[in-house]
Formats: structure tokens, sequence, C-alpha cells
């Protein structure tokens, strides 16, 4: 299997990483090893120990495998990332860098099959692997408020009850079985102005949406934030590259909550306790975005955002 996926601001990354000792690296997102296998060429790493969630991420892993003894790939949810390290040989170790690149890899949404894209036609899927629901499930057996609220919620999608109609409408005919059924669906209930003005697909929002539903993609980035704490070095960094805003929110107020600050952006971050005990200490004040010119070699980069926060 061909290796499709263009590694995002990888010089970026690079350019937080010390080049002096040797570090203990987690790369939490694995996916075709991009990142992996380049901080394993240009830095002094001591161990590196690869999260990936996805089974064809041991297709990936095999070249590098062959070439480093210190690289080891778990196939596993990172918001297990604390038991993953307590259960393997690293369970007496802490690390230097824990880096997550969130969503999905090119090897997984151009391959139709696996039914991300709403350009080719695949079955309704969208897992990414170790996911409890499939996207059929939910486009043909969730009642359409349950429908509509994760549009709205997961997708931001104002017209999220104009779509959950319609998908019901339909499926009462013939249940909807591909991506291409669905997007085309999608098309119809937004205004012709909208898809224009905006310059995304139609159904970009409700396929986010029921993407990071299927993946319990939010609590996932939560869970394991939380749990990055307990294995982090001190002055130890954690480097965040997000592709949506909702996972931004969640990354940033878990930077501030955790250095001292005491706000909350984001619907789906619980209410504030107290103030937190400063555990870490922000390095990007603004998001780090990609160049131009990385945005126009690869399109896919245009929506990404690295924070970086630096445990004290
Ligand atoms: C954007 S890709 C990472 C690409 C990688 N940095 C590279 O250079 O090839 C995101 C990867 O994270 C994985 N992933 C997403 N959520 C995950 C989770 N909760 N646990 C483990 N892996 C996850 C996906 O399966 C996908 O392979």
């Amino acid at each position: 299997m061909e290796n499709l996926h263009k590694p995002v601001m990888i010089n970026e990354i690079l350019s937080f990483i010390p080049s002096a000792k040797s570090i203990n690296v987690i790369d939490a997102t694995f996916g075709g090893g991009g990142y992996s296998k380049t901080i394993l060429e240009k830095i002094n790493v001591n161990q590196l120990l690869a999260i990936d969630r996805d089974s064809i991420s041991k297709i990936f892993s095999k070249e590098i495998e062959t070439r480093f003894s210190n690289f080891t790939l778990i196939n596993d949810k990172f918001s297990r990332i604390e038991e993953i390290v307590k259960n393997s040989k690293f369970k007496d170790k802490k690390f230097d860098i824990i880096i997550f690149d969130l969503g999905t890899s090119s090897n997984q949404i151009d391959d139709a099959k696996r039914g991300f894209s709403f350009t080719k036609s695949g079955p309704l899927d969208m897992q990414m692997g170790l996911s409890d629901k499939n996207a059929y499930e939910i486009i043909n057996k969730y009642e359409e408020k349950n429908l509509a609220d994760i549009i709205y919620q997961y997708g931001e999608e104002h017209y999220s009850r104009v779509i959950a109609r319609e998908i019901v409408k339909n499926r009462k005919i013939k249940f909807i079985n591909t991506t291409l059924e669905l997007s085309n669906i999608i098309r119809k209930c937004l205004p012709k102005k909208n898809h224009v003005k905006n310059k995304i697909h139609p159904a970009t929002k409700t396929f986010q949406a029921i993407r990071i539903y299927v993946n319990d993609e939010l609590s996932e980035l939560k869970i394991s934030l939380d749990k990055t704490l307990k294995i982090l070095n001190k002055d130890g960094l954690i480097l965040v590259v997000s592709f949506q805003s909702l996972e931004d929110r969640i990354v940033k107020d878990f930077f501030n909550h955790n250095s001292g600050k005491r706000w909350r952006s984001s619907r789906h971050y619980p209410e504030l306790p107290d103030k937190l005990a400063t555990q870490l200490k922000i390095i990007t004040k603004k998001p780090i975005l990609p160049s131009a010119s990385e945005i126009f070699e690869n399109p896919r980069s245009r929506s990404a955002k690295l924070r970086v926060a630096q445990k004290v």
C-alpha cells in the first residue's frame, strides 16, 4: 500500500524539538509515519513510541521498524496513552515530546472503501479503527432530532435540522448506503449561493460531524491531553496540530486551564473547577499556521494549527 499522506508542518514541529540531548518521544498519531520517520532521522532519539488506532498503520511502520530499533508502534487509541505506556517496556519512563497530529490521514480519506470521502462513492463507514459505531447506522437508524443535534454540535452546520429531515425522508424510501448518496441529499438542502460563498463542498460540515461522532474524537482528545501531564518529563513539550475549530478550542482551553488561566471557550469542555494547579507554560501564544508554500504544495494543510505547551 502506497503512503499517500504528506506530513503537515513537519519543519515547524522539528523547530521545537531539542537536538542536544537524547530524548523520549511519543507520536500519538502515527498515520503514514511521516513525523516518526523524520524525527528518528533528524533528532537524537532514545525511544520513540508511536500510537495509531488504525491497523493500516502497521503497514507503514514496517520500513521504520527495520531501520530503527528504538521505534515501537502500538495499535490503540490515544485516550489510553497512559495505560499504553504503563503496560509496555516504557513503564518506568517519562517523555520529553508528545505529539498529536489530529484527524484523518490521506491514506484513510483517499481510500473510498473507508467511507470518509464525499466526492468518491464508498460505503457509509468512517471508522478510523477501534470505533464502536459506523456512519451507516447513524444515518439510517438514528432519530431525526438526534441526527440534527450531532450535525449541529460536531459540524457547526446551521442547516442541520433541514439536513436531518431530508435524510429521514430519503431513508424511508430506500436505505442510504453510500457516501455519494448522502452527499447528494445534503447538497439539495443547502442554498446554492452558500456553496459558492463558503467555497467548501456542501457536505463538508455534515461529514465532519458524523466522522467525529463515529470516532468519539473530541472525548478522545480531552481524555488523552489530561493523561499526557502524568507521563511528561519536566520541561517536556506537548505539540498538537488540529484541523478544525472544535479540536483547537479543546487544546487552547486545556493549555489555558493548566497554565493558571481560568476561562472556557468551548461548550464541549466541562465547567471549570476552581483554578487548576499550574502544570504547563504556553509556548505558542497564538497558534502557528502552515506557510503559504506548504498550503500551495499540500492544500490539505490549509486549516492546520499548531499549539505547543511545556510541562513546568
Ligand atoms: C493526520 S494523521 C497523522 C499523520 C502523521 N503525522 C504522518 O505524518 O503520517 C492522523 C492519524 O491519527 C490517527 N488517530 C486519530 N484519532 C486517534 C485516536 N484517538 N487514537 C489513535 N490514533 C488516532 C488516525 O488514525 C490517523 O492515522
